[in-house]
């Protein structure tokens, strides 16, 4: 088994800024009524770019922040639920346009838990010695799901790409191990599909010459969410997985300097922080300037409270978030 170390991070974001009050233009809403229920100030909304286009520049920053060069890459994962194409995946086309020839490449969907799915899976792939960089990437483009008819939803949600690069270690007993040593130290996934209907987003039906005459015009599916269960969802689930967490790996909450959460709701982070009785402040926040990015979220956030000095070299922290499917996960890493 191998050391697994989170060598650095990077965002992408598109060009375009949509203020709250922007959106009062089209949509019977208001900017205290957006800030006081969810913390969202700003968002950004893709106009000219594409999936790929922001995930390669999340890629781009993480490379020129660690120095890496495309070709030490062996592995790219893409979390997304807005992948421009259904084949070829995200991840082969931010390949081609880096030139990392060498990596092997797949998309991976869990929703906003994605990005935290995809950096497990590559741990995995890491500390078993398949490969020994691997670049992971949360990317998406939720202005295109999103019924911007529908106040309730279309105001939570922005569009960007974050990444991170994990690289092999020294050699060890166990996975995760020390935790006084850089590295992972460890992860916990949780998934409930029996509750999955309260975060929907339909792909296009089945029509083919033996399934009937089409009855109704087929829509584009927009997302469909019920904010309350979901909220519901979020404060009792992600504490639970971040005391578990700390329970298995044997760490005081007091010994983590900064929580990384999915970027969903200030109120959630908040009710977070209070049932794991932590001070706000050890909990990063910039859901004000990006709304709810699903994949993206995480990274984006990891990659500002480094670069801001919120979390610094030698700290312990977690990451973690919840989605739909539904899935949730936290992950415990000494940078
Ligand atoms: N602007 C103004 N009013 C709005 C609005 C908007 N953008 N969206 C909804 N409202 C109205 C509703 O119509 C409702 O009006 P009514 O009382 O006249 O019926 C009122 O505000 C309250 O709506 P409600 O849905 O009860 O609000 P809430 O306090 O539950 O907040 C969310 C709604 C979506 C912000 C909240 O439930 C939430 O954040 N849920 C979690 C969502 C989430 O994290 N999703 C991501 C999962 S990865």
């Amino acid at each position: 088994m191998r050391r697994v170390i989170l060598a650095g991070t990077g965002s992408g974001n598109p060009k375009k800024k949509v203020t709250n009050d922007d959106l009062t233009a089209f949509l019977d809403t208001s900017d205290e009524w957006i800030k006081t229920r969810t913390g969202i100030s700003t968002r950004y909304l893709a106009t000219d770019e594409t999936v790929v286009d922001l995930c390669v520049r999340a890629a781009e920053d993480v490379l020129s922040s660690t120095g890496m060069t495309a070709e030490e890459l062996e592995l790219i994962i893409v979390a997304s639920v807005t992948q421009d194409k259904i084949v070829p995946n995200t991840a082969s086309e931010v390949q081609a346009a880096l030139g990392a020839k060498n990596a092997i490449c797949f998309d991976l969907n869990a929703a906003c838990s994605g990005f935290l799915f995809a950096m497990s899976t590559a741990c995995t792939y890491v500390s078993g010695g398949v490969v020994k960089n691997a670049l992971v990437i949360g990317g998406e483009i939720l202005s295109k799901i999103m019924d911007w008819s529908d106040r309730s939803t279309c105001v939570l949600f922005g569009d960007g790409a974050g990444a991170a690069i994990l690289t092999a270690g020294e050699e060890q007993d166990t996975p995760g191990g020390d935790k006084d040593k850089r590295g992972i130290v460890g992860f916990r996934l949780g998934s409930d599909g029996a509750k999955g209907q309260v975060l929907l987003l339909e792909n296009r039906p089945v029509i083919n010459p033996y399934t009937g005459p089409v009855k109704e015009p087929v829509h584009y599916p927009y997302v469909h969410m019920e904010g309350q269960a979901v909220f519901k969802f979020a404060v009792s689930t992600v504490p639970r997985s971040i005391s578990e967490l700390l329970k298995e790996t044997g760490t005081d909450i007091n010994e983590v300097a900064c929580f990384v959460l999915h970027q969903a709701n200030l109120r959630i982070i908040h009710s977070v922080a209070k049932r794991l009785k932590v001070p706000d402040d050890r909990f990063m926040v910039n859901m004000d300037k990006y709304g709810n990015t699903s994949a993206a979220s995480i990274p984006l956030a990891l990659d500002e409270a480094l670069k801001s000095g919120k979390a610094k070299k030698g700290d312990l922290i977690v990451i973690a978030g919840f989605g739909g499917g539904l899935t949730w996960g936290s992950m415990l890493i000494r940078l």
